[in-house]
This record gives C-alpha cells, sequence and structure tokens, in this order.
C-alpha cells in the first residue's frame, strides 16, 4: 500500500491521458492518509530541529513524518530514492533500520552525511575547536591566496559584499587544511548554510533574484540587511555545537548509507527486494533543475 499526503497534485485539473494510464494503473494502491498535515509533508515540520534546521531545504519532509511511518510499519530496510539532504534515511537508521538514501545534488549529501558525523564520528569538543580556529581564521587573519577565492561562475559574478567575499577566501583557505573529513565536512555545510543570507542575491526557483546593491543592472530589489559572512558563520556554528547532543542521542549508531548519483542508475545496481518500505517524495514533475542552484551546488563543494 502507498500512503501519500492529499496535496494539489492529486487535483483534477490538467488531467492528460498518461496521466490517466498511470491513474488507473496505481490507483488502487494509493491511500490518502488524513493523519498528514501541510506540516509534516514539508520542511515545516523541520524549520526548528536539531540538525535538519542548519541547511534551509525548502522541498524536504518533516522528521516527524519518517518516525510516524517507521514506528507504525516496523520496516527492516527503508529507501528514499530522492533523498534530499536525508530525512528518511537518517531517521530510519536512528531508529535501527537499515536505511538508504541517494540523491543527485551534491548539497543534499553534504548536509546528510553532516548529521551522522555529527552524531557519530565527530565529537562536541572537536568541532568546537575546529569551529573556533575557523572563526578566527576569518576574522583575524590576512587575506587568502587567489587560488581559495570562491569559484564563481558567470550568474554568481559579484554576488558577495566585497568583505564577504575576502571572508569566504579565508574560510576556504583554512578548511581546504582541516584533515578530519568529517570535520571538515560539518565546516563546509556550515559556510554552504549562510552562504545565500550573505548575499545579494535570492533563490527564486532555479533562478536568482538580485538586490539593487550588487550594481547589476535591472537590480532594484532591496533585501534588507545582508549579514556579514562571518556573523552568519559564526550564529549557524553555535546552532550546530548546540544540536549535536540531540543528534548524538536520535542518530548516534545509525548509519545509513547516503549515495551521491542518480536513482535512475543506482537503482539497477541493487538487488531485488532489498527494502520493504520506501519512504520518498519525488522530483517535481516540471521542469524543475534541483542541481543548477549556484548556492547549494557549486562553491565549497569543489573542495571535495
Ligand atoms: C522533493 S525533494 C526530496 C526531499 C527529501 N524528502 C528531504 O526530506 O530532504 C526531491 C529530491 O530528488 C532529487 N532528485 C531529482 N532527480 C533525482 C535523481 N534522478 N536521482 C536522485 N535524486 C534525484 C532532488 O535533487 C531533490 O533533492
Amino acid at each position: 500500500m502507498i500512503q501519500v499526503a492529499q496535496l494539489g497534485a492529486f487535483r483534477n485539473d490538467g488531467r492528460t491521458r498518461s496521466r490517466s494510464v498511470l491513474e488507473r494503473r496505481f490507483g488502487p494502491r494509493l491511500s490518502v492518509n488524513a493523519d498528514f498535515t501541510r506540516r509534516t509533508v514539508s520542511y515545516q515540520g523541520n524549520k526548528d530541529v536539531p540538525g535538519f534546521r542548519w541547511m534551509k531545504y525548502k522541498e524536504g519532509f518533516s522528521r516527524e513524518l519518517v518516525l510516524k511511518l517507521v514506528n507504525e510499519h516496523d520496516p527492516t530496510a527503508v529507501l528514499d530514492p530522492f533523498a534530499g539532504i536525508g530525512t528518511a534515511p537518517l531517521v530510519a537508521a536512528g531508529c535501527g533500520k537499515y536505511a538508504m538514501g541517494i540523491e543527485i545534488m551534491p548539497v543534499g549529501i553534504i548536509a546528510g552525511k553532516g548529521m551522522v558525523a555529527a552524531a557519530n564520528g565527530v565529537t562536541s569538543a572537536e568541532f568546537d575547536c575546529a569551529a573556533r580556529s575557523l572563526l578566527g581564521r576569518v576574522r583575524h587573519q590576512r587575506c587568502a591566496p587567489p587560488e581559495f577565492a570562491f569559484p564563481h561562475v558567470r550568474i554568481t559574478e559579484g554576488a558577495f559584499p566585497l568583505c564577504a567575499e575576502s571572508e569566504i577566501g579565508k574560510a576556504r583557505q583554512f578548511i581546504a587544511g582541516v584533515s578530519d573529513s568529517s570535520v571538515r565536512r560539518l565546516l563546509e555545510l556550515a559556510c554552504i548554510s549562510v552562504l545565500e543570507e550573505c548575499s545579494y542575491t535570492r533563490k527564486d526557483g532555479q533562478y536568482l533574484r538580485w538586490d539593487y546593491r550588487s550594481g547589476r543592472p535591472q537590480a532594484k530589489t532591496d533585501f534588507g540587511f545582508i549579514p556579514p559572512f562571518y556573523e552568519s558563520l559564526s550564529k549557524r556554528l553555535d546552532e550546530m555545537l548546540q544540536d549535536f547532543s540531540a543528534l548524538k542521542a536520535w542518530y548516534g549508531g545509525g548509519r545509513p548509507e547516503l549515495v551521491k548519483g542518480s536513482s535512475l542508475s543506482v537503482l539497477r545496481s541493487l538487488p531485488a527486494n532489498r527494502f520493504d518500505m520506501v519512504i520518498t517524495s519525488p522530483p517535481y514533475a516540471n521542469r524543475y533543475d534541483y542541481t543548477s542552484s549556484p548556492w547549494c551546488n557549486r562553491g565549497f563543494l569543489r573542495f571535495q
């Protein structure tokens, strides 16, 4: 049985022939679960949840939803072929299940593995020490050499105020020198998660809107206060440190497999009947390209 949330996708308007064919085939296997609310099936339910609040991934569903489904059905092995930031595999693994997530977007894997690292390998003392050193580097050291400058692509040129651009270079230089890959991942995640708010841009679907202060022609919007990179990073690192104990309690010992790639190919390589439960929210059936967001999928990730 497939449980679904009753959202817009099930409205009757715009029905096409192929859609009717799919509905005839799978309709009898669908049940609409009235217990799911907009809060459980969207990111809203994760907004203040330790770990998930680090990366505001609006396409995600909530920890609460996965807990509910896993507790109700008690599966052995859970798969999410469109794992996003890893909500389903992380939470299911935390419940003692074998769990795998497949995600095409690098930042999803970074976020998921970051939470796993905080829950398992890295201690809060190690993270605290690395975070302080990073902040010290960003605040006090001289500019980083040009090779550590933010790797802009054409559409991100001029996205940061000059001071942020310089601080980002210093952060990149520091992170490149961190030898522990789990600590490095957590620091990268912290930096990536604040890039947008420190920039003159805001993600709008797969495009960027620009603030007038960027000096870009036609940029007229005023995003209000744009925090310095150091300030945002410092807040995020604090928040991450605060969340360590909850993550260890909830997911410690759980080792979800987070696979970076397309489920179109990865699924073919998995043994049949490996999973007895799939919890997923597939990509929207439009032309939205999840991999195209410059803040999520470029920049700091180039270290990898
Ligand atoms: C609606 S989101 C799922 C969010 C997830 N439930 C969470 O809580 O974070 C759909 C995800 O599917 C991913 N995706 C799209 N095409 C994919 C593919 N071919 N293989 C794997 N992941 C894919 C997108 O990058 C996106 O993160």
